[in-house]
């Protein structure tokens, strides 16, 4: 039988892959090998309590893996709106955070749709605004990297923005924005603003969350990976106007929040009390790792509302991340925002994490 050289090759098939995928990068993080120390991806260093795990795992038991969940985790939505005192109809759940970003990517961004973005900003926001080919500008910060507001206002005007996202605290600089200015920026928007309050946690200034009452433009986004310790489980949630959520709920994928992880953040969310103090202990840690650090020769460091912090040392912040790592210690090096070229940024950890990150950073200097 003859063979058929097929007619498509797969260099045809690649080039189908419109140009704002192929021209983006996977989101990697390095990872060589198990850390002992792991500091770089402004995570919570406390797993859950193993009592609890245990209660979890036989609560599993009774799941029925062969059943789709409900498309919204029902229960957990009612007990997060319970968690912010905003009707349930009002909030979105997600596979993590960063999964309902393109929700509103496909939503309100068109090819050309003025977007704005401040810098340096989490970069997943840059690739929303690439993927859907929309006309990105972005707002430096002012010299000590904190947010330059009026650059904003003026930006979300003069380009007639549909989309803004403002992330307060920020990653990577860890600086905060007041509820005055995010709403400066929400009163100068024609469009949305999407208040990233990821590290919320850790900051004691107010949520955007009361600002949606008076400014249906404003959408606050919300995650469990951080003070709430469930990066694992993939939870994030997004709260708009009801009646937004309603539309944007059009252009998401059914089921995204699987039973395990529903269960999961019930039982968390049902004691505050171990959050909290979990929240307080990394405010503590990043604290004494601040502090630290600015006592250690030729380190630099900009204070943090968030988890984290970031610093320079008078070596490439490849070559000390690389050398940290060598050592088991994990941090990440932010050259790849322009603004942030020797910058590194460390997580907090327990106190023996962060005794060996600045032992180790120490007599790597
Ligand atoms: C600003 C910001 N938003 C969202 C996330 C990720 O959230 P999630 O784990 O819910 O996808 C991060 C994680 O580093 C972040 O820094």
């Amino acid at each position: 039988m003859a063979v058929q050289t097929p007619s498509t090759s797969t260099d045809d098939v690649l080039s189908l892959i419109r140009p704002a995928v192929r021209n983006e990068s996977e989101y990697l993080v390095d990872a060589p090998g198990p850390p002992d120390v792991k500091l770089n991806q402004n995570e919570s260093p406390f797993d859950l309590p193993d009592d609890l795990k245990e209660e979890l795992l036989e609560s599993f038991s009774k799941v029925k893996f062969n059943r789709y969940p409900t498309e919204q985790p029902n229960r957990l939505r009612r007990a997060l709106a319970e968690h912010d005192d905003v009707p349930p109809e009002s909030i979105i759940v997600g596979n993590g955070s960063n999964e309902i970003t393109y929700t509103f990517g496909l939503a309100f961004l068109e090819a050309g749709s003025p977007m704005v973005l401040p810098r340096p900003m989490f970069s997943l926001y840059g690739k929303v605004a690439r993927l859907q080919d929309a006309d990105l500008t972005e707002v430096p910060p002012n010299e000590d990297f904190t947010f330059d507001v009026d650059g904003l206002v003026d930006a979300v005007r003069e380009t007639d923005a549909r989309l803004t996202i403002l992330a307060t605290p920020n990653n990577p600089t860890g600086h905060a924005l007041t509820l005055a200015e995010i709403e400066r920026v929400a009163d100068a928007s024609p469009g949305v603003v999407v208040v990233d309050e990821a590290y919320v946690e850790f900051n004691d200034a107010p949520s955007a969350i009361q600002l949606i009452d008076d400014h249906p433009n404003v959408m606050v986004l919300r995650t469990l990976s951080k003070g709430f310790g469930l990066a694992g489980l993939r939870l994030g949630y997004l709260i708009a106007r009801p009646s937004v959520v309603t539309e944007l709920m059009k252009a998401r994928l059914p089921f995204m929040v699987d039973r395990f992880a529903e269960q999961t953040a019930l039982a968390v969310l049902d004691r505050p009390r171990l959050i909290e103090e979990r929240v307080h202990q990394m405010q503590v840690s990043i604290t004494e790792v601040t502090e630290a650090l600015k006592k250690m020769e030729a380190v630099d460091v900009v204070p943090s509302d968030a988890n984290f912090v970031i610093f320079t040392t008078p070596h490439p912040a490849d070559e000390v991340q690389d050398r940290l790592a060598d050592r088991g210690v994990l941090v990440r090096n932010m050259g790849g925002y322009p603004e942030l070229e020797g910058y590194l940024r460390v997580s907090a950890g327990t106190r023996a994490e962060n005794k060996a990150f600045l032992t180790t950073l120490e007599e790597t200097l």
